[in-house]
């Protein structure tokens, strides 16, 4: 794997702009929230006072009501659309308004453990404390437990086909002319269609118009949605915040998170779906499950939350998944008429996520499917290169290329 250590490495190299690291060049020529995260996973197995530099580069960007947002945008470029001028907030350096999967907390945990840098985790402890009590506040404001992501590209998962319904609702009828830059550097038909962006664009300004005011985004957003992943990811970033608290915070801020995770905890288990054996989002505004079976469905193994029966039965759904792709773990339930092979989050392995569910199940004692998924995303990157995701019925690359989070993916578990 020497050969495989040393690419990724170059990749991260490459992708460096100075403390902060991009996706990949052209495509996302900025700083984007869970990607700079996970990707800190990756620098710290050989040089970590750059992971360090990366997360306190993301932080850069955070608000004052502690929202850390999806890109920070470090420098101008024509590269990227909806660019700093269509988004309109007020923050230097210039940020994007909405936010992305909380995997900060997790990553700095681990970053802590493995560097032993008491001072600059003790720095970063608050910074993320206040982020995950702006979701709180901003995208749970009635306490249920769950939080709501306002806009599909809050769950990174963008054009998930669960989006597809609360996404309807959207009128795609943006302000915003647009100008998509995407499908000049990747072929159209790994992208979301017009249509969507049309929407999602809708959603900037109307957002936009209000001034990126939580509350009255919250007032005013036509789509609810607690995303399962972002629900989960939430769930085990609390577990690492309150062991971080145990070192650097107050008896007060340890019972906070208690609390939140305790409501957590119990509010998850309305997403389990015992017939399809995974979990499913919640539609806030329908007040209705979204009955689609995703790769975000299993992230509740990353976040420790099934107990070992419910465990077991996602395990034996995932390796139902594996009797119809070649490659695990697509990002959609590949019998369903939806999945699209190279279509972004329709059906493509991500390995990111991969890498999330392989850690889950290792923890349930189902060592040899995690074992599967880590040597089949191992083959991915030497068959298709550090893609940005993969066609799990081929294997083939598909999305950006010289990707940084999938050779982190590669630095910090699967060529390992
Ligand atoms: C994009 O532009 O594709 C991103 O996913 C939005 O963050």
């Amino acid at each position: 794997m020497t050969g495989m250590i040393e690419a990724a490495q170059a990749v991260l190299r490459a992708n460096d702009k100075g403390g902060y690291t991009v996706p990949t060049a052209r495509l996302y020529p900025f700083q984007w929230n869970w990607d700079s995260a996970l990707v800190a996973l990756g620098w710290v197995t050989f040089d970590p006072e750059r992971a360090w530099r990366e997360l306190e580069r993301l932080l850069e960007g955070q608000w004052d009501d502690g929202m850390v947002p999806h890109i920070v945008f470090h420098v101008r470029s024509d590269d990227y659309f909806p660019g700093p001028d269509v988004w309109g907030t007020r923050h230097q350096p210039a940020t994007s308004g909405i936010s992305q999967p909380p995997v900060l907390a997790t990553v700095l945990r681990q970053l802590w453990e493995e560097t032993g840098d008491d001072n600059r985790a003790a720095t970063l402890f608050p910074r993320v404390l206040a982020w995950h009590r702006w979701w709180a506040a901003a995208r749970d404001p009635e306490g249920g437990g769950l939080v709501a992501i306002l806009h599909p590209w809050e769950s990174g998962m963008d054009n998930s086909p669960a989006w597809d319904a609360p996404l309807a609702r959207v009128p795609a009828t943006p302000t915003t002319p647009i100008r998509r830059r995407d499908t000049g550097h990747v072929d159209a038909a790994m992208r979301p269609h017009d249509e969507e962006y049309r929407r999602y664009i809708h959603l900037v300004d109307l957002f936009r118009g209000v001034g990126w005011q939580a509350s009255a985004m919250w007032r005013c957003a036509p789509l609810k949605v607690a995303d399962v992943a972002v629900n989960a990811i939430l769930y085990r970033a609390e577990q690492d915040l309150l062991v971080l608290a145990q070192r650097f915070g107050e008896a007060a801020e340890r019972a906070e998170i208690a609390e939140r995770l305790e409501r957590q905890r119990n509010a998850l288990d309305r997403l389990w779906n015992g017939e399809a054996g995974l979990y499913q989002s919640l539609d806030l505004l329908g007040g209705e499950r979204i009955p689609v079976c995703t790769s975000g469905g299993l992230l509740p193994l990353f976040a420790r939350h099934p107990g070992p029966t419910r465990a077991a039965r996602m395990a034996r759904e995932i390796e139902r998944w594996g009797q119809h792709v070649r490659y695990l773990v697509p990002s959609l339930c590949p019998s369903d008429p939806r999945f699209d092979p190279k279509r972004y989050w329709r059906g493509p392995v991500w390995a990111i996520i991969n890498r999330m569910i392989a850690q889950g199940l290792e923890h349930y004692g189902e060592a040899a499917l995690a074992a599967r998924i880590r040597e089949q995303t191992a083959e991915l990157m030497w068959q298709s290169g550090f893609s940005e995701y993969y066609d799990p019925t081929d294997g083939g690359a598909c999305g950006g290329s010289n990707f940084s989070w999938t050779a982190a993916m590669a630095l910090c578990w699967a060529a390992r």
